[in-house]
């Protein structure tokens, strides 16, 4: 029994060498350990022999048990690090193979313009303000001297709310009269004034709507910046030498601007602001038909009465205001031809910026 448990470890020791990879090593421990396995059988004989050979015969299996465990553990290792690296030797990577990439979004033409106009602004001290799009008949016309009679009103072609929004408030229905999509941001003049009072010095960029026919130049809806200052002795000679240095530094490069007449009701006197045309400076040429000059803006000194319904004294203070669409800024900087494709979402179009 002793010489057959030593041939059976030295043997099982020889097999457990030679195993060639891990699928070999496991049919040897399955051969000598497992449930039917060589040792697995001599130990189930230990019932046949006397007592006096039982524990003697055990221990020598339970020896040679921990031994030839200890053996295939030992292999086990050996051989699964040479598989990896048998492996790592076989296969092989292309440096040179060309990355997954990752698809990272940017900004809107429209956005970026608008940072840049809000930047230049406020390092010349403006601040930025906000209002509702839904707004109220009376600040985006009567607050500003345009009444319901004005036929001003009909270069605006408006969308109106159904629900007047007042409730039961006839008050407030009476000053307020329907609800609107505004139709220019000049209504944030008034709400300005009421809030902070003279003196004032703010831009407000937000998206306007009127009822337009959609071409390549006309949208339902779009963007515009709106600027007001109010103090003391304010000219419009301020208004050029502001437009001047935020067109310069919009454009990174030196531009003029120059001034027509031009109506607004809630502008006294009004005009329509001039740039250099932003192709060919002053020169002429096919865009701006052969004059030098672009039209930028509707602008002018502010009506008494709109400085009278922003609670504000006419006699102390003045101000200019202006208006321009930052949409069509935007088309501009970048050169793009029709409008509908600001709005369209079309990632063809948005990827070239
Ligand atoms: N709100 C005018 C428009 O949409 C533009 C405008 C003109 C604004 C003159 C002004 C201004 O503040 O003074 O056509």
């Amino acid at each position: 029994m002793k010489e057959l448990l030593a041939n059976l470890k030295t043997q099982a020791l020889v097999e457990i060498e030679k195993a060639k990879d891990s699928d070999a090593l496991y049919q040897v421990q399955v051969k000598y350990l497992g449930r039917k396995g060589e040792l697995t059988n001599l130990m189930h004989g230990l019932a046949n022999l006397s007592k006096e050979e039982k524990p003697l015969f055990g221990k020598l299996c339970n020896e040679i048990k921990v031994a030839l465990e200890g053996a295939f553990e030992a292999k086990k290792q050996s051989l699964s690090s040479s598989e990896i690296e048998d492996k790592l030797k076989n296969s092989w990577i292309d440096v040179t193979a060309p990355g997954q990439t990752f698809e990272t979004g940017h900004i809107h033409p429209l956005s970026q313009v608008q940072y840049d106009v809000e930047q230049i602004f406020s390092s010349m001290g403006f601040a930025i303000m906000d209002g509702p799009e839904i707004e109220s008949e009376y600040y985006n016309f009567e607050g500003l001297n345009i009444p319901s009679w004005h036929p001003a009103r009909d270069m605006q072609d408006t969308f109106f709310v159904k629900d007047e929004g007042h409730g039961n408030d006839s008050a407030a229905k009476k000053k307020h009269g329907r609800l609107v999509l505004r139709t220019q941001t000049s209504p944030v003049q008034v709400r300005t004034m009421e809030k902070y009072g003279a003196p004032l010095r703010v831009i407000v960029p937000g998206r306007v709507f009127r009822n337009e026919a959609t071409d390549a130049s006309h949208e339902h809806t779009f963007n515009q910046v709106e600027g007001l200052l109010i103090d003391k002795n304010i000219s419009l000679a301020d208004l050029k030498g502001v437009m001047q240095e935020f067109l310069t530094r919009l454009f990174g490069r030196e531009m003029k601007v120059r001034f027509r007449p031009g109506y607004f009701p809630f502008v006294e006197p009004g005009i329509e602001l001039d740039m250099s045309c932003t192709l060919c400076g002053e020169k002429g040429c096919r865009v701006c038909k052969h004059t030098g000059w672009m039209e930028f803006m509707g602008a002018g000194m502010v009506h008494p009465n709109v400085l009278k319904a922003g609670g504000i004294d006419s006699k102390k203070f003045q101000g200019w205001a202006f208006g321009f669409g930052l949409t069509r800024l935007t088309m501009m900087k970048y050169g793009i031809d029709d409008i509908r494709h600001l709005g369209g979402g079309d990632l063809r179009f948005l990827e070239q910026f």
